[in-house]
């Protein structure tokens, strides 16, 4: 079937549409309805039904003839170690951990926190969860000790997972200064934790209430799965909105499973017993999505991957892993491929590995820039795929559909709305706008299954943030157009979230931090426009009257206090100190204005500002033009 067909099936048929995928997973108890439309517009998806997203993940394949072959390979450049699991023996792993869950007093319902690198017992702990029930939280490894804190208060764990440290190219980060700060920060200190001893840095009289991983599985033994609700929630996973305060996105098992599970075969066209390669952090959506879940769901090899595009050793490691372990499909952000190009444009590195393994390319997370595109085709000579997602979705909501029907690609769109998704551009009034025209991207409801059911113990926040800017609609807080075929173009956020190398971050994080420091009055943090990147922090501070410091320090410590609030991930690129902020007579500060001048944009004086020199006096610390 073309793609159209299948397109319109899923939406005007969706039951029908969704049941069949849902076939191809096994239940515990079958579904009452596929789609519960009762508490519009709060849906639920295959209500009623019963399974288990680790039964389906891992010993499914185990009985149905996969229990030796390669279920996930950990390859870890900066340990030198690479190191296979196969199906039998991944589910086994598991089955025991999610006993020493249980002997730590981890039940169904409970939260977990992961705070782990990229070693295969985080993905083990998210699936042993799974296994019986528990919800996990992942906490990417980069956020610092406050960010941390906010979720552990936010999820009310029963216990943390963690490892005694992270690598970080040549860099080993100690983990347990920055997790016993933040249990004291959430008001925990005592919490119970399990933790890896790592080699390059071994546990050394750790906290009392911490339980060496290896000892915790001595003391366990393998358990079965547990059969949840469709409805119950698999995991929290926190993401940035606007405001500082970040945001629990809840995944519910029975959806998720199913929508991630058709995306193998139709959107990256693959199959069971290939080998799919998602290099992100399973700190990301795109980690629990298509490092963990996705490719075990559908019978994959997947591969963790502890390491970075460049430097781990070189711009080459990526052709080495697609060589190495013949890898089919590669899913990762531009921004990786730009930092590859940046260091061997001529792909010099790539001639030293037969990568003929790999059959396509999909890049996500962030905008893709024609350029990058173009190069990686060029260099891997295979398709090249820009699709958009986001956290809140857990898979793409536009793609090119490659095992339906491989569209034509336009460079710098992400191609075509992805069944289930009825994508429309409305304008500021909530009518759709012509094809061409720029608007509002929103999600017309309900969204189809795996998308998230509602923010951890915040319906209101979820109602709010999501459904309540034009009635019926979800909006994605992306803006955009969509052209005469069909093909969005995904332009810019519409709120202050910007997107950092493929990280999603929230300036209202980053303000807080600044704000922290006694000398600051006010301040702003815009996202701008970066060559590797895509976007860098920039921040802008007012200093309190009579304040006497020296500029040049204050400078360092608030980069730093960035850093250490927030994470390395957001460090600023600059701070500029100025003697105040454009801003709105209602006292909004102009933060898309400033972005412009900064990128050296023309720009529109808004009409609402408040005094417009300011504008100028922006533009002259930026020693850019001023194009009102
Ligand atoms: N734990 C601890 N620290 C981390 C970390 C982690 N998991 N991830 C990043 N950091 C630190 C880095 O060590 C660095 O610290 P430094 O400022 O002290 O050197 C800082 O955070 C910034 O890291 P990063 O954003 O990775 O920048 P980089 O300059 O080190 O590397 C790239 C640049 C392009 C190689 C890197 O950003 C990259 O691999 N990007 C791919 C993005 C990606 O996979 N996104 C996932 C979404 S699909
Ligand atoms: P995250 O929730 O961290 O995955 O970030 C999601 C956001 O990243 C989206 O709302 C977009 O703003 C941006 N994004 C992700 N993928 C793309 C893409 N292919 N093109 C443009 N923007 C993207």
């Amino acid at each position: 079937m073309d793609y159209l067909s299948i397109y319109r099936r899923s939406l005007e048929n969706p039951d029908e549409f969704w049941a069949d995928a849902a076939s191809q997973l096994e239940w515990s108890k079958p579904w009452d309805k596929v789609l519960d439309e009762s508490a519009a517009p709060f849906y639920e998806w295959f209500a009623g039904g019963e399974i288990n997203t680790c039964y389906n993940a891992l010993d499914r394949h185990c009985d149905e003839g996969r229990a030796e072959q390669a279920a996930l390979i950990y390859d870890s450049p900066v340990t030198g170690q690479v190191k296979t699991y196969s199906y039998a023996q991944l589910r086994d792993e598991v089955a025991v951990f999610a006993n020493a869950l249980q002997n730590h007093g981890v039940d169904k319902g409970d939260r977990v926190i992961i705070y782990m690198p990229m070693i295969p017992q985080a993905a083990i702990a998210m699936l042993a969860c799974a296994r019986i029930g528990a919800i996990h939280s992942v906490v990417f490894g980069g956020f610092a000790a406050k960010e941390l804190a906010t979720r552990v208060v936010d999820a009310s764990p029963k216990l943390v997972i963690s490892a005694s440290c992270g690598i970080e190219g040549k860099k080993v980060i100690p983990y347990l200064p920055l997790l016993d700060e933040a249990l004291e920060l959430a008001g925990v200190p005592d919490l119970p934790r399990i933790l890896v001893s790592r080699p390059q840095l071994p546990l050394e009289n750790p906290h009392p209430s911490a339980v060496d991983w290896e000892d915790a599985v001595t003391q366990a033994h393998a358990v079965d799965c547990v059969p949840v609700s469709a409805t119950d929630p698999l995991y929290i996973l926190y993401t940035s909105g606007t405001t500082g305060e970040p945001k629990g996105v809840v995944r519910p098992n029975g959806g998720h499973a199913v929508a991630l599970k058709w995306t193998m075969q139709n959107i990256y066209n693959v199959k069971p017993g290939d080998v799919y390669w998602a290099a992100s952090d399973i700190g990301w959506v795109v980690g629990h999505s298509y490092i963990v879940y996705a490719p075990l769901l559908h019978g994959c090899t997947t591969i963790l991957y502890e390491g970075k595009p460049v430097g781990t050793p070189d711009a080459g490691a990526f052709w080495r892993v697609i060589a190495q372990h013949k890898v089919n499909c590669l899913f990762t952000a531009p921004t990786a491929f730009r930092a590859i190009r940046r260091e061997d444009s001529a792909g010099s590195l790539l001639k030293e590995h037969d990568i003929s393994s790999l059959r396509a390319l999909f890049l996500a997370g962030e905008r893709c820039d024609p350029d990058t595109l173009n190069w990686a085709e060029e260099q891997l000579k295979v398709p090249v795929i820009d699709h958009w997602w986001q956290t809140e979705s857990g898979w793409p909501m536009a793609a090119n559909p490659t095992g339906i029907e491989l569209m034509p690609v336009k460079a710098g769109s992400p191609t075509l709305a992805v069944p289930g998704y009825d994508i429309r551009v409305l304008d500021d009034d909530g009518n759709e706008v012509q094809r061409g025209q720029s608007g509002y991207i929103m999600v017309k409801l309900p969204l189809p299954p795996g998308n998230l059911s509602t923010l951890w113990g915040n319906q209101q926040r979820f109602r709010e943030a999501y459904l309540t800017r034009f009635e019926g609609y979800y909006l994605t807080g992306d803006a955009g157009v969509m052209d005469e075929e069909g093909y969005l173009w995904v332009m810019s956020r519409i709120d202050d979230v910007i997107n950092v190398a493929g990280h999603r971050l929230s300036t209202g994080a980053l303000e807080e931090a600044l704000a922290s420091n006694a000398d600051v009055a006010e301040c702003a943090v815009i996202g701008v426009y970066d060559k590797l990147k895509g976007e860098m922090p920039l921040g802008f501070v007012v200093l309190n009257s009579g304040s006497n410091v020296n500029v040049e320090e204050l400078k360092k410590s608030l980069v730093q206090v960035v850093r250490t609030q927030v994470g390395p991930i957001a460090t600023p690129r600059d701070i500029h100190i100025v003697p105040r902020l454009p801003k709105t007579r209602s006292g909004k500060i102009l933060r898309g204005t400033m972005r412009n001048i900064a990128d050296g944009k023309q720009y529109k004086t808004p009409a609402t500002i408040e005094d417009p020199t300011v504008l100028n006096e922006i533009a002259d610390v930026l020693d850019v033009g001023k194009g009102g």
